[in-house]
């Protein structure tokens, strides 16, 4: 069977775009990464793509008037590879709605919360100064609100005592590469489908374990 065409959509360092690529090379992954696209010309990101052999692209939006300009030329870019699914991973910019909506149930994120908690900018630090015991991360189906939409996978990660945000960062990170390429797996095998802005997945389980945090021996 053909394998969806995936565009990877960064701003950064890239590493959720490794765990894509690495997860992508597994034999038998019903997809495959054919483009890369970065909004910033510098980001480490673009290096690994092009070690791994994949196109990569420069949409550099301070190079456009305006947000549809911009997104014009991601969609010229999107389009002119014949990308049929987008992953944004550490992409730091927002989507208008229009772009949104063309390509709704076709464009997913990741964000390092459990969401609906923590929408937005520095979730780490938010977590610490609210002192909750569990974090983790979401990938989403993206509406125009952002850090929104239906949640295809989460991670639930435990909060330390002694976590500084670097310490709590690398944690979350480490369940983010995990989640991507897991949720990435299951929408291209077809089990994943949307009712109500609910999803339901097709031939999984779900652990009955109770996480607790912290615990002591007793
Ligand atoms: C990741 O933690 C990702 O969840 C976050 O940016 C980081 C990118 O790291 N994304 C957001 O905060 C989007 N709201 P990476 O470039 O190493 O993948």
């Amino acid at each position: 069977m053909a394998r969806l065409n995936v565009a990877v959509l960064i701003s950064g360092r890239g590493s959720n775009l490794q765990a894509l690529i690495d997860g992508c090379a597994a034999s038998g992954f019903p997809a495959q990464i054919g483009l890369v696209i970065s909004n910033t010309p510098d980001a480490a990101g673009l290096d690994r793509a092009q070690k791994a052999g994949i196109a990569t692209h420069e949409v550099n939006h301070r190079d456009y008037s305006d947000r549809e300009d911009f997104e014009t030329a991601l969609n010229q870019a999107l389009t002119g590879a014949g990308i049929e699914f987008i992953c944004l991973a550490g992409f730091m910019r927002l989507l208008t709605p229009g772009f949104v909506n063309r390509w709704k149930d076709r464009l997913i994120n990741i964000h390092p919360s459990l969401l609906p908690a923590y929408k937005g900018l520095d979730t780490h630090t938010r977590v610490l100064a609210d002192g909750v015991r569990f974090t983790g991360c979401t990938v989403h189906f993206v509406r125009a609100e952002m850090d929104h939409g239906p949640i295809i996978v989460q991670a639930a990660v435990p909060v330390h005592a002694d976590d500084d945000e670097a310490r709590l960062a690398a944690r979350v990170l480490a369940a983010e590469h995990q989640c991507y390429p897991l949720a990435l797996r299951m929408i291209a095998d077809g089990r994943v489908s949307i009712a109500d802005e609910i999803i339901t997945i097709r031939g999984i389980d779900s652990p009955d374990t109770v996480l607790i945090n912290p615990i002591i021996d007793c």
